[in-house]
């Protein structure tokens, strides 16, 4: 590095942001995280020192520098920010073991590979029956006119899924009762895992971490039942269960230990339901007050599918459906924020910041960026669409489809060696899920009811999304 290279590089003191946070701001704070922090990118620009008591975040908003932390510096982070590594135990750590999400360094990587192959798009793609027909069988509980909680709806469907692809079990099953109960609503004492003092509050007996405790037990008891019971008869399916218990090391010929098996499927049922639920509740929230959009899809899935279900064959002429999804995950990002810990000294749009400096970044606010999102607060899907359904265009159709757009203007799922496993699954779980409804039914917002986002680890309607809905005529 140039002399005049180095001198330019200035200290993590010198991070523009406020100098302490006053009683007003710790209020804005904690009553609407995701929008103080772009309320402050708007103030102090892509790299903002957050002064949170005792710690200090370094909230980063430049899809550049956020690819150097997540991709090109990723060995230089640990996703572990409060664990610090090594005497202290993360408080996710504590509650869901060592899978996939809460692993690190080569164990994280040995997990990896291991899993990779049972989310390959190939092998997702043969759950899209699946996801639709689950759909239909709960939307088909639904009575025109009726008040439902669009969120507890969209959890039930996707707790469904889940433990549908992971054990293959019917949706009477005891397996499918357990898993039902034994998860925590609402985060449970996950919603503590980015907090400072989450490695204390996950070990205090209270009410909310004995009843994460007991589901635990519970959900161990049947992995272990069902994995000796495979083991036993030798049959193996399709399910990820089965593809677990068969997955063998690359390099060793390994196959995973009972416990791991377990710390994975803990993991996949918890990443992979409420992320969904909420981006998908938050999609029927934004189509009830955009009924023009409600009225593409509508057409959209009547034309391509008539009176059938989805399938995968369909996905490319569903792509009004898809860009639904897209936009809603852009307004509204379930997993808003990734954070790591950088684990040496580490330079940053010209700051040094020290070692174990945690770093944020927030697609919640990126996606506000208007450089890439004119008009952000705007749902559009037309961004995702070289022209609607209807073959209209305005001044944001196909701005998202821009070439020079950077990679993380966009990042819903994160990126790099820790990017969502369930990317692919997800998506395809949205699609099919919001095609199979839209064939029947819409919803409406309930007057009066004001929709306000909370964000722990997701964001999620305050109190609940209720809606009411219509069956189309
Ligand atoms: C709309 C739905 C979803 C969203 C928005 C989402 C978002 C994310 C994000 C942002 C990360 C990265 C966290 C980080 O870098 O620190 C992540 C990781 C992960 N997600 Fe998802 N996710 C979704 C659905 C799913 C599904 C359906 C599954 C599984 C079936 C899943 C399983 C996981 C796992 C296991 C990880 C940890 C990956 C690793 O560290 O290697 N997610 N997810």
């Amino acid at each position: 590095m140039t002399q005049q290279a180095q001198e330019q590089i200035r200290s993590e003191h010198d991070v523009p942001g406020p100098r302490g946070l006053r009683p007003g701001m710790l209020r804005d704070l904690q009553a609407d995280t995701p929008n103080f922090l772009a309320g402050l990118r708007d103030r102090y620009g892509p790299i903002v020192r957050v002064p949170l008591g005792p710690t200090t975040i370094y909230l980063v908003s430049d899809p550049v520098a956020i690819n150097d932390v997540l991709i090109s510096s990723a060995p230089h982070f640990d996703s572990d920010i409060i664990g610090k590594g090594s005497n202290r135990e993360a408080p996710l750590t504590r509650l869901l073991g060592r899978g996939l999400l809460t692993s690190t360094g080569e164990h994280h990587k040995k997990q990896r590979k291991l899993l990779q192959p049972l989310f390959h798009r190939q092998r997702v793609a043969g759950y899209a029956d699946t996801f639709a027909e689950l759909a239909a069988q709960r939307s088909a509980t639904w009575s025109d006119g009726q008040r439902l909680d669009v969120l507890v709806e969209m959890v039930e469907l996707t707790l469904a899924v889940v433990t549908r692809t992971i054990f293959d079990v019917d949706l009477d099953s005891d397996v499918t009762r357990t898993v039902r109960t034994a998860l925590p609503k609402n985060d449970g004492p996950l919603r503590w895992a980015m907090s400072p003092g989450g490695s204390l509050l996950v070990r205090l007996p209270l009410p909310s971490n004995l009843r994460f405790q007991r589901g635990r037990r519970a959900l161990d008891a049947v992995v272990h039942r069902m994995v000796q019971e495979r083991r036993r008869t030798g049959v193996v399916g399709e399910d990820l269960l089965s593809m677990l218990i068969a997955a063998r090391d690359a390099d060793t010929g390994e196959p995973m230990s009972d416990q791991q098996i377990r710390d994975e499927v803990l993991t996949l049922l918890m990443a992979g339901h409420d992320t969904t639920a909420n981006g998908l509740a938050w999609t029927f929230h934004l189509l009830g007050s955009n009924p023009r959009a409600a009225e593409l899809l509508a057409a959209e899935v009547d034309e391509v599918l008539g009176d059938r279900l989805p399938t995968f064959a369909d996905l490319p002429r569903l792509a009004w459906t898809k860009a639904v999804f897209s936009e809603a995950l852009r307004i509204y990002p379930p997993v808003w924020t990734v954070a790591r810990r950088a684990l040496t000294e580490y330079t940053v749009l010209g700051y040094r910041l020290p070692v174990d400096a945690t770093v944020m970044m927030s697609s919640w606010v990126v996606h506000r960026d208007p450089r890439w999102w004119p008009d952000p607060e705007r749902f559009a899907p037309q961004r995702w669409v070289p022209s609607a359904p209807d073959g209209s265009t305005d001044n944001l159709t196909g701005t998202a489809l821009d070439r020079d757009r950077p990679r993380f203007s966009y990042f819903p799922f994160g990126g790099g060696p820790r990017q969502c496993i369930g990317n692919e699954f997800a998506l395809l779980e949205a699609v099919m899920a919001l095609a199979t409804i839209a064939q029947r039914w819409r919803f409406e917002p309930v007057p009066g009811h004001r929709v306000a986002p909370r964000a722990k680890i997701i964001v999620r309607p305050r109190g609940g999304l209720p809606m009411t809905v219509r069956a189309r005529s």
